[in-house]
């Protein structure tokens, strides 16, 4: 199982590149399912994107990198059928549905896989494309077929981000009105959007957790940039702040930033924000333990939190560490705990977090994609040497991350075995 070998300690100064986000590239592979030819430019080179390329490839599509972020697929030959089994390595699998149903009334595949940090059920998704007449047949696949007419209200059951975007990329087949309320508004769910307007679809609300639409698609070729991800962008300031680094973030996006930027400015991270780009400077006095709570965009989303309890060990006081969303996710503060964090886990959704106190270098795992930032960013704030298991979780999020972090001033290795 390959691993990385950190030495920590090391002070961190430099510039870190974002990459596109994961969480908006990976919808918009699905959703080049509605149109002919869909130029995809800042795609992050993730093992993720390339799951998903290949599903598109099984389906009858091509798809090519024109450059080493630029992705160009073609569907015009795509044809239903079951999604391979490569669909159970990855959440974002169950975004093909919507554009299959969309483009050809029926969509086949197996419940899908990715981060294991909770039961992450798809009734939401279920029960609303039922709304717009899908029937679904739940065996030991998902065999889904949808009648001609759709259109009218839907009240979604859970603000699901993957739900969202599966119903806005089914709806778009409908010339009726859909009136989508208690949508997620995630940027990657504002950016899905403004791809379907491009390729002809007419949204209103898009950032709101209530969008008006109609379809159908009218346009052959699209073209979008995937937006700078903001995941990144809060786990590489968390890991300067911690680090005591002197680190440009670049490029960001600030119109999806607010409550990163407050949670950081809260702790007394020395942050300022210039244009689209992030200067991280050592702190000018104590981080202050400051509540990390996970709430639905544009609050501070979950997949921030991992990264920020790791600073939150470095704050001075009781930080808790409260994700509602998910009952699995705190492994990663038991492998904190074996590196000298003080932690109280008082439920599956709670945990309080004393500091400061130092971190010592061990041997952790890395248990989903942010759980593995998380451990990284504690190596490198941690005495001595610390090796991280299960490395393939972090490679379906983060691109070239060790090379990255060495251009810092990282002592990190890749061991391959
Ligand atoms: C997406 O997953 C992301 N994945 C996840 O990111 C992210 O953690 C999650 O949204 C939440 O932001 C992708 O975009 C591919 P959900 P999704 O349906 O759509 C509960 C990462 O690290 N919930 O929004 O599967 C729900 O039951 C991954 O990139 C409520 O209880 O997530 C589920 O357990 C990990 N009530 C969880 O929250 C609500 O109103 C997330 O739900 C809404 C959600």
């Amino acid at each position: 199982m390959s691993r990385f070998i950190i030495e920590g300690g090391t002070s961190l100064k430099g510039d870190i590149p974002i990459s596109g986000s994961k969480n908006a590239a990976l919808p918009l592979i699905a959703a080049s399912l509605l149109v002919e030819e869909t130029t995809l430019r800042n795609v992050p080179r993730i093992t993720d994107v390339a799951r998903m390329c290949e599903i598109i490839e099984y389906l009858g599509g091509s798809t090519a990198w024109k450059d080493e972020h630029t992705l160009q697929i073609n569907t015009g030959n795509v044809r239903p059928k079951e999604l391979p089994p490569a669909a159970r390595t990855l959440r974002a699998s169950i975004l093909f549905a919507g554009p299959l149903l969309a483009r050809f009334g029926e969509a086949e595949l197996p419940y899908p896989g990715g981060d294991v940090i909770g039961a992450r059920p798809i009734d939401s998704h279920l029960s609303a494309f039922e709304k717009l007449g899908v029937i679904a047949e739940e065996k030991e696949t998902l065999k889904l077929n949808r009648k001609k007419t759709c259109g009218g209200k839907i009240v979604l059951e859970e603000t699901s981000v993957t739900g969202t975007e599966n119903l806005v990329m089914l709806a778009s087949a409908c010339t009726e009105e859909t009136e989508i309320r208690l949508a997620a508004a995630e940027p990657h769910v504002q950016e899905l959007c403004k791809f379907l307007q491009k390729a002809g679809v007419s949204i209103s609300g898009i950032g709101t957790t209530t969008l008006h639409m109609s379809g159908p698609v009218t346009k052959k070729t699209v073209e979008h940039t995937v937006n700078p991800d903001e995941l990144e962008i809060s786990a590489f300031a968390a890991l300067a702040a911690a680090t005591h680094g002197e680190i440009t973030l670049h490029p960001v996006d600030p119109q999806y930033l607010d409550a990163i930027l407050l949670q950081l400015e809260k702790i007394h991270v020395n942050v300022t924000l210039k244009g689209d780009t992030i200067h991280i400077q050592p702190p000018q006095g104590a981080y202050q333990s400051h509540r990390l709570q996970a709430g639905l965009y544009p609050k501070l989303v979950t997949d921030h939190l991992p990264p920020l309890a790791v600073l939150a060990t470095q704050a001075e006081g009781p930080t808790l560490v409260h994700d509602w969303l998910f009952e699995a996710r705190q492994s990663y503060l038991r492998e904190l705990i074996k590196m000298g964090a003080n932690v109280m886990i008082m439920d599956p959704h709670r945990a309080l977090v004393i500091g400061p106190t130092p971190l010592y270098g061990k041997e952790v795992v890395s248990y989903d994609i942010r759980s593995g930032m998380a451990m990284i960013i504690a190596a490198l704030v941690a005495r001595g040497t610390t090796t991280i298991t299960g490395i393939e979780h972090i490679d379906r999020g983060y691109e070239n991350l060790e090379e990255r972090l060495k251009n810092i001033g990282a002592n990190i290795e890749r061991i391959d075995s």
